[in-house]
This record gives structure tokens, C-alpha cells and sequence, in this order.
């Protein structure tokens, strides 16, 4: 039908999150369909009230939209019919003067990553922490009190990978609760871990070199490397996490091996020593380089967080990456590298090329955090949280689902995996989801580039109220009612 061919176009396509409006969004997506023969002419649309309801918009919107595209000729009203593409647009569009293109190559490499998420927070958007515990009064405090007292000069440039008060308080932190060996130097401070990921991408590999990836994966490492234009290729993982010995034997030889190794995302395994020892190892014998991402394992609920693998290296192949969005919160976008001590200068110099540094008020309220055990006193507060909502989370669907909906993981970290048999369409189901019961499903199969991907959902538990928790899973059940 063509109805739901025009709506399978849009669908996850126009998004409240940017910056242009829903119609506008709507009208250029049409119009470029049009042009391009994806809607070829005589298409007919589908009425605007049902194209309205796919896509969770007001019927307003719609309505303004196919009047403005019928004002501008691009589609034709038959009385009684509806509204149908007009004749020749794509010839016109063909015999149009060729524009230059709008993006490079490199641009529309990067822009082919995906769209950003249908939604990014509210129940169950995975990655996000308890926001309303963030620990807002003490946290101004500190800011207030840095901010008032702050030398002149931090309010300049600066060019030394990030306060050396920070740089401190960190690699103290580090060797104390991640076993992770470093002097201050070693540290830089970056806008997040995805601003790392892309540093790492550019400045360790060029472009057409061969990088493991965990599959399932993390999908900003994906999109990072990816952009950097390496050759991904997917490393299965097992209940020890990457499997190396596979990925030895099948895989081209890799500049770049990107890894979670103390708690795999989105699978939830934590790799063994032995397996650490043979990843060091293989990296060691292809001269590649190790991204360890460490992003959360301060919340492991079962026994104490396993020490970083950067701490076993003594071959300086590992860089350590740590974040603050999970321990404190996403919009601070703060997060360090540990790099071996060949790679400072250039790590530095990178830092003032691409990025500057800045914010030096916040990282110093950030290294009093740290030291003054305030960090810690949250995390503790938060793993109790995080791991009573996922109780909760767990009780809610046993009690609605039962065995319908497995879940794997939570032995750490802020979200758990719910399973789904290999014929169900995870995305499909996630949009509906999305659109039906204004739930926030990430599928699972997206994480993965091998086929068949695994299917089901990551949920994250830690940013939903626990008053929230049995309603969200009741919204998840009405969805799956008839699926299965
Ligand atoms: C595996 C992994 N690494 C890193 C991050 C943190 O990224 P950022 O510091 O860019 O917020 C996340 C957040 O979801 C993650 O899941």
C-alpha cells in the first residue's frame, strides 16, 4: 500500500530533537522523495489524519504541509481522490543545473552513521543516569565557589590537556578504584567520550585501516571510527567478551581494536584475565592499538569492579577511556584519556588543533568533587538506586510477561537486555513503541553489523522513577500483546 510505503520513508526521520520544525522536517523529506523517484508521479498520499497518526504528529502539521507542496506544484488534489506526486519532477529535477553537492564525502560518511535516536530520554532510554538525584546543591556550590575564585588566566586559552587539579585528582581516583597505572600527564580531558573516540579514530588510524569492533557494540565507537573512515570489522563476543581467538583467525590484521572489557556494552560481559592477557598479546603482535572504554563500571552490583586491562599493559598499546556522563551526568560532556606517555605531546597538540580546551571553573569543582570523596558518596548513593529500580524494573516483567521477555546482564551498569525470539523485528517494534506508547526501546539488532543479529531491546532502568517502572512495563506488554 502506498500509505505505509510514505510512511516507512519518514518514519524515525523527523525528530523533535532537531533543530528545524516537525513541518518543515516533513515538507523537505516529501519534496526530496518526489525529486529523487522514491514517490514517483502519481503516487497518491495517504490522507493527512493516517499519516499523522504513523508518525505521531498533529494532523495540523500534515495539513500545512501538503497544502504548501500543492501551492508549490509538487502535488496535484483530485477532488474526492486525495492528493497525487506531480508529473515530471524528476525529470525536472534531472534537467535542473547540477548543484554542487552539499557535504563532502567525509561529510556524508558521517552523516550516513544514522539519524540521531527517536528520543533520549524517559523509559527505557539506556546510558541515562537518576537526573533528578544529581547532586544539584553541592555541585553549584562548587561551581560558585571555583567560578568566584578562578585566576584570570583560566578564563583564556589553554593548552595543557586539562587542569593539572583535575589531571590529579583523576589519576589518583584511577589507580585507587580502576587499577589503572598513570601519572597525571598521561591524563587529557576531553568533551566527552565521543569527542575521544573521534580523536583516537583520527590520530591512530587513517582512513581504510582495519578496526575490531565488539558485535553487539557500542554504537558512538561505531559511528566515531566509522567517520574516521576505518573498515570495521565485527569481533563476536562471548560470555568473556571480544572473542580474540576468532577474530585472530578470521579477521583482517587491525591498526585499532576498540574494547569494554570490565563490562561489555551492550552484552554485559566482563572479560577474564586470560583473555585480557591473549587481547594484549594479539594487539602486541599486530602492532595495534587498544581502546579500553570504561564507562560505568562503577556500578557493579554482584562483586567489586574488575581492575582496568590498561593496568596489566606494560606495552603501552592500551588508552584508557573513562567518562563522567554516567557517574555525574551526560550534559557535563567531560571525560579523560589515559594515554601512554609517547602519545601526550601529540594527544595535546591534537586537543589545541581540533578543540581547544575550556571550562577549566567546572573542571576544578570536578577535581574537588573527586577529592573531597563527594564523587564517591554519589555513586555509592546512586549503585543503591540503580540497583533497587532494577529490581524493580525485573519485578515488573516477571509479573506481566513471565518467561515471554528473558533478560541477560545487570550484574552491572545502568541498563539489562530483554531477548526476542530471531523473527521479530526489533526495530519495527521499537518505532511502534515509540510512536504508541512513548516508550524509548533501543533494539538490539542495531548494535550489530553481522547477520543474523541478535533481536531484543537494551533497557535502561537507571533514569526511571521506580513509581514509573510497572506502568512503562504495562505500555511494553500492550505492545507486545499479538506480537507473539
Ligand atoms: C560504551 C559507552 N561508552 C561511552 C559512553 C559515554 O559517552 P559520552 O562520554 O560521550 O557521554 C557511553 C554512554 O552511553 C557508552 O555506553
Amino acid at each position: 500500500m502506498a500509505g505505509e510505503w510514505v510512511a516507512e520513508l519518514l518514519v524515525g526521520r523527523i525528530l523533535r530533537t532537531e533543530p528545524a520544525s516537525l513541518s518543515r522536517q516533513l515538507y523537505t523529506l516529501l519534496r526530496a522523495a518526489m525529486l529523487d523517484g522514491r514517490l514517483p508521479a502519481d503516487t497518491r498520499l495517504p490522507s493527512s489524519r493516517w499519516l499523522a497518526k504513523e508518525l505521531g504528529l498533529a494532523r495540523n502539521t500534515v495539513l500545512e504541509v501538503y497544502e504548501q507542496l500543492l501551492a508549490e506544484g509538487y502535488l496535484r488534489a483530485r477532488r474526492g481522490a486525495g492528493s497525487f506526486v506531480e508529473a515530471g519532477l524528476l525529470r525536472a529535477a534531472s534537467a535542473a543545473p547540477r548543484r554542487a553537492p552539499a557535504l563532502s564525502q567525509r561529510g556524508q560518511t558521517l552523516i550516513d552513521c544514522g539519524p540521531t535516536p527517536l528520543a533520549l530520554d524517559g523509559a527505557f532510554a539506556p546510558g541515562v543516569p537518576a537526573l533528578s538525584a544529581f547532586p544539584r546543591q553541592r555541585w553549584q556550590r562548587a561551581l560558585n565557589r571555583h567560578l568566584r575564585h578562578a585566576p584570570a588566566h583560566w578564563l583564556g586559552y589553554q593548552a595543557q590537556g586539562g587542569l593539572p587539579a583535575l589531571r590529579e585528582a583523576l589519576a589518583a581516583y584511577l589507580g585507587q578504584s580502576r587499577g589503572v597505572r598513570c601519572q597525571p600527564e598521561q591524563l587529557l580531558i576531553t568533551g566527552g567520550a565521543q569527542q575521544a573516540l573521534d580523536w583516537l579514530a583520527r590520530l591512530l588510524a587513517d582512513v581504510g585501516d582495519v578496526a575490531w569492533m565488539e558485535d553487539p557494540g557500542y554504537l558512538g565507537a561505531r559511528s566515531a571510527l566509522t567517520a574516521a573512515g576505518l573498515q570495521l570489522h565485527p569481533a563476536p563476543v562471548d560470555a568473556s567478551g571480544l572473542d580474540v581467538a576468532y577474530a585472530q583467525a578470521q579477521l583482517p590484521a587491525p591498526r585499532l581494536i576498540y574494547v569494554t572489557p570490565s563490562h561489555q556494552y551492550p552484552g554485559g560481559a566482563v572479560m577474564p584475565l586470560a583473555r585480557r592477557q591473549a587481547l594484549l598479546a594479539c594487539a602486541e603482535a599486530h602492532g595495534a592499538w587498544i581502546i579500553e572504554d570504561d564507562y560505568d563500571s562503577e556500578f557493579r552490583y554482584a562483586s567489586q569492579p574488575v581492575a582496568a586491562l590498561q593496568g596489566l599493559a606494560d606495552s603501552a598499546r592500551v588508552i584508557y577511556l573513562g567518562t563522567l556522563s554516567k557517574v555525574m551526568c551526560p550534559a557535563l560532556r567531560l571525560a579523560y584519556l589515559v594515554v601512554p606517555e609517547s602519545l601526550i605531546d601529540a594527544f595535546r597538540r591534537a586537543s589545541w588543533h581540533l578543540a581547544r580546551e575550556g571550562h577549566y571553573p567546572t573542571q576544578a569543582a570536578l577535581a574537588d568533587f573527586i577529592s573531597s570523596g563527594e564523587l564517591a558518596r554519589h555513586i555509592r548513593r546512586m549503585r543503591e538506586l540503580y540497583q533497587s529500580r532494577q529490581q524493580a524494573l525485573r519485578q515488573a516483567v516477571t509479573q506481566q510477561l513471565g518467561a515471554a521477555l528473558p533478560l541477560s546482564g545487570g550484574e552491572a551498569g545502568m541498563h539489562v537486555l530483554a531477548h526476542l525470539p530471531a523473527e521479530i523485528d526489533d526495530v519495527a517494534l521499537a518505532r511502534r513503541g515509540w510512536l504508541e506508547q512513548q516508550l524509548v526501546l533501543r533494539p538490539l539488532s542495531s548494535h550489530s553489523l553481522r547477520t543474523p543479529a541478535p533481536r531484543g531491546w537494551l533497557l535502561g532502568y537507571a533514569g526511571v522513577e521506580e513509581s514509573a517502572m510497572a506502568p512503562a512495563v504495562a505500555r511494553m506488554a500492550r505492545l507486545l500483546e499479538g506480537v507473539w
